[in-house]
């Protein structure tokens, strides 16, 4: 006899029973077949005589229906049945009355009449229904505290075949383009993308730490040295930083490195890896090559550096105006939300409580300003493009900005500003398509940025990224102006991935670290081994990042990262599922020679 599960209950065994069809795949062709379903009870409706079900398992659902008349001892016992009970269920399926088919599931035409159920376990009361419905209506905090049953749920059993069917396709996409997968160490030392590394203390080296690796980047080149030539890897990176909607403590990218390269060869590899993730994906291919934009166009006609491409771009018009016209601080920027129509005044308020939070003041009595200077305005709705419904407003700085790129501050506050505003009316509008994928490049990326706090500058994405090869003499004059051979992928105004030319050079490297403010001494202390492989040989390379995660968000239509990774962390970095981060027992430590300063929070 079998054990009594917690509501007293002994399921049946599975015994002999082997299933011969998934539940959401029964079709018309299968009518006659003596089928054998096996799922979870998603839906139970007793009418007296006759019962309908709703089995559920991850490929979809199909109506079992049980007849008290024809199989009382089936239908007695579907009768006990309760929510996400698992059985088993024998019988023929069979053509539904035509009044009774149900559009809304794709095996809405047929339904197997069960002569026999197997209830192979029961269930406690889920804390909530497996509908999709949940996602909106259930708190992120149950869900992932019970995301076990959340998993279950039609969306998320999507969301977990796609990310399937995108490694699927990579693995496929990078087979045939000549790459190797090989695989890097989680335990190593700090890489050098500057954000804050995961530290694992050595029991064997006391008081030492290895670091989980914030990407393979120093590995992958490592490898491209090693004469591995094309590198790729699905790969879990490891970062501490601040947690939003598409940044994880841990994530996967899609790890890539070549030699022999230049940008091209980088993009055309990556052009082609997205056309297959889209196929594999249901979704349209982009046509290549996808757009290029420079850095500098992309602050200049979107206001940032991952442009959205589903709306229009903005334009500079400082130029329209005579001095003096409007009061000015930097750029005056001219934006266009299409096909608003009239705002409200409660619209127009929080329109400019946007802007100023943004630090813009923006004259956006677009009627007005016509009126005052017709012939400028014109100008200004040319260089928009603008139609009729649109709302249109120009943007200008409140106060002069500081730092080597002043103009960038407006020019990103106008951006946004831009973004937030096509978010608010995006149902008027229409053009905020999940399914509208707008890929592009952005290309030659400023080398540096400057640090305010540091008071120097910093590597805009990695200090091995290469410079223009006709930058390298403003290295150490003006590094301000040096751009790099560093690319992004962007799409729908996410970067989806990073990457760029690396540098092969020693002299070229030691500019580098030079324009960064790092000495030799300190150069070598961080990068020591690495700066050491450099000399012994190493091809020109390149590669770039993706993150999956982000990938799969975008194709799954999800606005956030969590819900295509099955097991995520909460915004503050923890697993509602199985608590952790936890406490250890001081044994634990004492044997790793670590003694805590901080008393956890309990
Ligand atoms: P980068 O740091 O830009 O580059 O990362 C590459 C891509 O990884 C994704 N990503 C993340 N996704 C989820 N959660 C996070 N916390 C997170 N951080 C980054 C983004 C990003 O574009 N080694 C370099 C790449 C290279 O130069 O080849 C790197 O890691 O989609």
């Amino acid at each position: 006899m079998g054990q009594r599960n917690s509501d007293g209950a002994v399921p049946d065994t599975l015994g002999g029973l082997t299933r011969t069809h998934y539940c959401g795949e029964i079709r018309d062709r299968d009518i006659g077949a003596a089928a054998v379903l096996m799922g979870w009870v998603h839906r139970k409706r007793d009418l007296g005589g006759l019962l309908f079900l709703h089995l559920r398992d991850r490929s979809g659902i199909s109506q079992v229906v049980f007849n008290a008349e024809t199989h009382p001892e089936a239908h007695a016992k579907a009768e006990t049945l309760r929510h996400e009970y698992v059985i088993a269920v024998e019988g023929p399926i069979v053509r539904r009355s035509e009044d009774t088919y149900n559009p809304n599931l794709d095996t809405g035409t047929v339904e197997l009449v069960a002569h026999r159920l197997t209830v192979l376990n029961t269930s406690e009361t889920p804390p909530f229904q497996m509908d999709d419905d949940a996602q909106a209506n259930v708190g992120e905090e149950m869900r992932l505290k019970y995301r076990y049953i959340d998993l279950r749920r039609p969306r998320m059993q999507r969301n977990v075949q796609l990310r399937h069917a995108v490694n699927l396709a990579i693995r496929k996409s990078f087979n045939s383009q000549g790459f190797l997968e090989i695989e890097t160490p989680f335990m190593t030392r700090s890489t050098p993308e500057g954000a804050r590394d995961f530290l694992v203390p050595s029991r064997i080296q006391p008081g030492t730490m290895y670091a989980l690796p914030q990407s393979p980047q120093i590995f992958k080149q490592l490898l491209m040295v090693g004469g591995c030539d094309r590198y790729f890897q699905i790969v879990r990176c490891f970062r501490d930083e601040d947690l939003r909607a598409d940044r994880q403590p841990e994530f996967t990218q899609i790890d890539v490195e070549m030699s022999f390269v230049q940008q091209d060869g980088v993009l055309e590899v990556i052009e082609r890896l997205i056309g297959h993730v889209c196929e594999a994906a249901g979704a349209a291919a982009p046509s290549t090559p996808l757009p290029r934009i420079a850095y500098s166009e992309a602050m200049e006609l979107y206001g940032s550096d991952k442009p959205d491409l589903r709306l229009p771009p903005m334009a500079v018009v400082t130029d329209v105006l005579e001095p003096g016209e409007l009061p000015m601080s930097g750029p005056l920027v001219a934006i266009r939300t299409p096909s608003v129509g009239k705002l409200t005044r409660r619209e127009r308020e929080q329109f400019r409580g946007y802007a100023r939070e943004l630090n813009l003041r923006v004259f956006d009595d677009f009627r007005g300003l016509t009126k005052k200077m017709p012939g400028q305005m014109a100008a200004v709705r040319e260089r928009l493009q603008a139609q009729e419904g649109d709302f249109l407003a120009l943007v200008t700085g409140l106060q002069p900005a500081e730092g080597p790129r002043p103009d960038e501050a407006v020019l990103s506050g106008a951006g946004s500003l831009r973004r937030q505003m096509a978010q608010t009316f995006s149902d008027r509008h229409g053009l905020l398509r999940d399914d509208d994928l707008r890929f592009l490049w952005v290309t030659d990326f400023p080398m540096f940025d400057w640090d305010p706090t540091e008071r120097r500058w910093s590597p805009a994405h990695h200090p091995f990224t290469s410079p223009h090869e006709h930058d390298i003499p403003k290295l150490t004059g003006d590094p301000g102006a040096c751009r790099s051979n560093a690319y992004d992928l962007v799409l729908n105004g996410v970067e989806l991935g990073s990457g760029s030319i690396r540098i092969h050079r020693q002299d070229v490297q030691s500019k580098v670290f030079e324009a960064i403010g790092l000495s030799p001494e300190e150069a070598s202390h961080r990068f020591g081994f690495f700066l050491e492989a450099l000399r012994y040989g190493t091809p020109p390379h390149g590669g770039i990042a993706l993150g999956l995660d982000r990938l799969v968000m975008l194709l799954a239509g999800e606005s956030t990262i969590r819900d295509v990774i099955p097991f995520p962390k909460t915004g503050k970095g923890t697993d509602l599922m199985c608590e952790a981060p936890n406490t250890v027992p001081p044994r634990s430590l004492a044997e790793l020679g670590i003694a805590l300063r901080v008393r956890p929070k309990s």
